[in-house]
């Protein structure tokens, strides 16, 4: 499988700014290497311009933030698999750090929200990763294994391995500037990896993505790590300049 470079917008970026960074970031990285994927989570607002911006392009896709489990409702505020398609989005993110612990997502709706997308044909991005408290406990499997189990609950166990990624992303190391050291990645992924072959037929497979204040300078080193299948950015993914040197890391 390539490795997935991913960005995550959050909620920065007006259409036109969007519009500005995409284009300036295939144009610094043109068609992408052989070995890679570019995969851009604007806000909700600016997944259009940004699917427009890339076109055809090969390598390129465009993914929401969120989802919400249903196909549609009255769930104010929320987003629908079909909404998300229709503006051109192939990825969702589910699970993210900030869903489950500024807007108190339990682990219960992130898998109800993974098992969705997926049914509904959107590939999905599923967030997991422990805050500094539970690290400190000494529960860094039991969290990721909670997390993976109720987060993977109503995915089929032959999930296609195209279709699905799990972002390990300790809470510690988002936008903080603290990068866990390779020791700390090879140890957490290889957990992953172990949780996700007893969980799915094809978890030996399955792309698993490093977060947490990924930088040009860093890239390199934490993709060559076993294990690590690509990158989930935050801060550095917001300037076409610095997500095209992750990019081409
Ligand atoms: O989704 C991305 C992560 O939250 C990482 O954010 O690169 O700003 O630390 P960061």
């Amino acid at each position: 499988m390539k490795k997935l470079m991913a960005a995550n917008w959050k909620m920065y970026k007006t259409r036109e700014e969007a519009a500005m960074t995409i284009a300036a970031l295939m144009l610094a990285v043109g068609m992408p290497p052989a070995d890679r994927e570019v995969l851009v989570f604007p806000p909700f607002t600016a997944i259009e311009c940004v699917s427009a911006g890339i076109g055809d392009a090969d390598g390129y896709a465009v993914g929401g933030q969120d989802v919400y489990p249903a196909a549609e409702g009255a769930f104010t505020g929320e987003i629908s698999p079909a909404m998300l398609k229709d503006a051109g989005a192939t990825w969702a993110l589910t699970g993210h750090s900030e869903r489950r612990h500024v807007l108190g997502e339990s682990d219960e709706l992130v898998g109800r929200k993974t098992a969705f997308a997926l049914e509904q044909g959107l590939h999905v991005v599923l967030c997991i990763g422990e805050t500094l408290q539970e690290r400190e406990a000494g529960q860094l499997a039991a969290v990721l294994a909670r997390q993976l189990e109720t987060g993977l609950a109503g995915v089929p166990k032959d999930v296609a391995v195209a279709n699905l990624a799990i972002a390990y992303e300790p809470v510690w190391a988002i936008g903080t500037g603290k990068v866990a050291g390779p020791a700390e990645i090879l140890d957490a992924h290889a957990t992953v990896r172990r949780q996700l072959q007893q969980l799915l037929a094809t978890g030996s497979e399955l792309r698993i993505l490093y977060g947490g204040s990924v930088k040009p300078e860093n890239t390199a080193e934490i993709i060559s790590l076993d294990n690590v299948d690509g990158v989930l950015v935050g801060g550095a993914s917001l300037q076409a300049e610095s997500f095209s040197r992750i990019v081409l890391a």
